[in-house]
């Protein structure tokens, strides 16, 4: 019996892991499409190109997962990071499909305001150039 509890809490603990380990991995695939979307974004403002309401619909969308895997770890300012990302992606969106460029362009400085905010605080670079959460 106690041998049985044992093993149902390894393979508890070991699902757990597994299950971290997965949210982890969506995080990151999240980032590195957040990355290239973004600064696309950020050209197309320029250009007042419209194509870039797909792009700000887009990262809105990844900020979501952002959210979700904060609000996991419960690192609150994180968490605001992620949802004023998303709140700005949304307005960005909008505003674009109105041909309000200056709102899209506000928007735009107070998204990526939260790139740098979050990544001073939660991200850390290993030597090999890659980066790691902490
Ligand atoms: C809520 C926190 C948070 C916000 C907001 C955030 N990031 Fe990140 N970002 C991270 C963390 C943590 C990592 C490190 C994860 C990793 O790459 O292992 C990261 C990694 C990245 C990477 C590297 C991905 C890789 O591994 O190659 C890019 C590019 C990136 N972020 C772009 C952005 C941009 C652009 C924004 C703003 C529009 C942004 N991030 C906003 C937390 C955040």
């Amino acid at each position: 019996m106690r041998k049985l509890f044992s093993m149902i809490c390894l393979s508890a603990t070991l699902a757990a892991m597994a299950w971290a380990a997965a949210d982890e991995a969506k995080f990151v695939a999240a980032m590195k499409k957040i990355g290239p979307t973004c600064s696309g974004l950020g050209k197309k403002i320029k250009a007042k190109d419209a194509s870039g309401a797909a792009d700000a619909k887009e990262l809105q969308g990844l900020f979501k997962e952002s959210d979700k895997f904060w609000k996991a770890k419960k690192a609150d300012d994180a968490i605001a990071h992620s949802k004023t990302a998303g709140t700005e992606f949304a307005a960005i969106h909008k505003a674009i499909n109105s041909g309000d460029w200056d709102a899209a362009d506000a928007g735009f400085k107070k998204a990526v305001a939260t790139c740098g905010g979050c990544h001073g605080a939660h991200r850390e670079k290993n030597a090999d150039g890659t980066f790691k959460i902490k």
